[in-house]
C-alpha cells in the first residue's frame, strides 16, 4: 500500500524568499507524526505547501500514491485531505451546525463522518449548535475546526497547532480526540510546539529547522533522542 504521504525533495517559497529546502518527510497509513520545531522553522509551511498554500513549489508531495504537486488547494484536498489552519478558520457569523456544514464532502470511497457521529464524538459541539461561531470557547472552535474537516471524508488530517492558547483540561480532550481518530485509521501529521501534548500521541517525530528536516526518529526512541531534543527545542 502507498505512504499516505510521501514528501521528497521538496523547496518551497513566499515570493522570492526560499523558505523550505530539500523537505523529506513520509507518513504511513494510520500513523500519527508530530512535526516540531522552534518558531519560524517551517512546519506550517510545509503544511501549506503541501495544499499548495505557497508561492513556488518544487519536488515531489504524494498523497496516496498521486502526485499533487502541482494541483490546486481545492484538487489537493478531493485527494482526501483536511487541513486545520493555525487560526481554525471558523466563520464568527456563522452557528456552530452552519461552520460544520460549510466544506462539501469529497466524492470518493471514504465517507465523511455524519453530523450524528461527530456530535457523539464531541458532545459540547451538540450543546453548542446553534450558538454562534464568535460565542464558542477556544476550545469549542478548535474543536469545531476539526470535526468539520472529519465530516468531509478527509482520512489525511493535518493539524497546525491544535493545542496552542488553550487550557490544560480542553488539551486533555484534544489528545483524547486524536487517540480516537488513530483508532478509527486516521492518518495525522500534527505540528506542534506544545512537546509534552504531541509526546504521548505520536508514532513517530520530525524536527525541523531553517526549513529543512533536521532529525527523525520512532516513539521507541524519544528518550534516547530527549537530549538533542532539549538542543534543538528547548524542551
Ligand atoms: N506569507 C509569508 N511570506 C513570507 N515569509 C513567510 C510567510 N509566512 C511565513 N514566512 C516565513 O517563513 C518561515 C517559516 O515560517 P512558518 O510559518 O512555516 O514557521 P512555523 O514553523 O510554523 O513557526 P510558527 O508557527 O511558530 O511561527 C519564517 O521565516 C517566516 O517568517
Ligand atoms: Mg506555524
Amino acid at each position: 500500500m502507498a505512504a499516505a504521504l510521501e514528501i521528497t525533495g521538496l523547496h518551497a517559497w513566499y515570493g522570492e524568499s526560499h523558505i523550505l529546502h530539500d523537505v523529506n518527510l513520509t507518513v504511513n497509513q494510520g500513523e500519527v507524526v508530530t512535526l516540531l520545531g522552534r518558531n519560524g522553522a517551517g512546519r506550517t509551511t510545509t503544511l501549506r505547501a503541501l495544499m499548495g498554500l505557497t508561492g513556488a513549489r518544487k519536488g515531489s508531495i504524494k498523497i496516496n500514491g498521486v502526485e499533487a504537486i502541482g494541483l490546486p488547494t481545492h484538487r489537493v484536498a478531493h485527494l482526501g485531505v483536511g487541513y486545520c489552519p493555525e487560526e481554525r478558520g471558523i466563520f464568527s457569523s456563522l452557528s456552530t451546525e452552519e461552520n460544520l456544514m460549510l466544506p462539501p464532502q469529497l466524492a470518493g470511497p471514504d465517507k465523511g463522518m455524519s453530523v450524528a457521529e461527530i456530535y457523539e464524538m464531541f458532545p459540547n459541539l451538540l450543546e453548542r449548535r446553534h450558538s454562534q461561531g464568535t460565542r464558542l470557547s477556544g476550545g469549542e472552535q478548535q474543536m469545531l475546526a476539526v470535526a468539520r474537516i472529519l465530516r468531509t471524508g478527509a482520512r489525511l488530517l493535518l493539524l497546525d497547532e491544535i493545542s496552542e492558547g488553550l487550557a490544560p483540561v480542553i488539551v486533555q480532550g484534544l489528545a483524547r480526540m486524536i487517540t480516537t481518530l488513530k483508532s478509527k485509521g486516521y492518518t495525522i501529521v500534527m505540528v506542534e510546539q506544545n512537546f509534552r501534548f504531541a509526546a504521548p500521541l505520536a508514532d513517530r517525530f520530525y524536527v525541523m529547522e531553517h526549513g529543512q528536516i533536521v532529525e527523525t526518529f520512532a516513539a521507541s526512541e524519544l528518550s534516547a533522542k530527549m537530549p538533542v531534543l532539549t538542543e534543538l527545542l528547548g524542551v
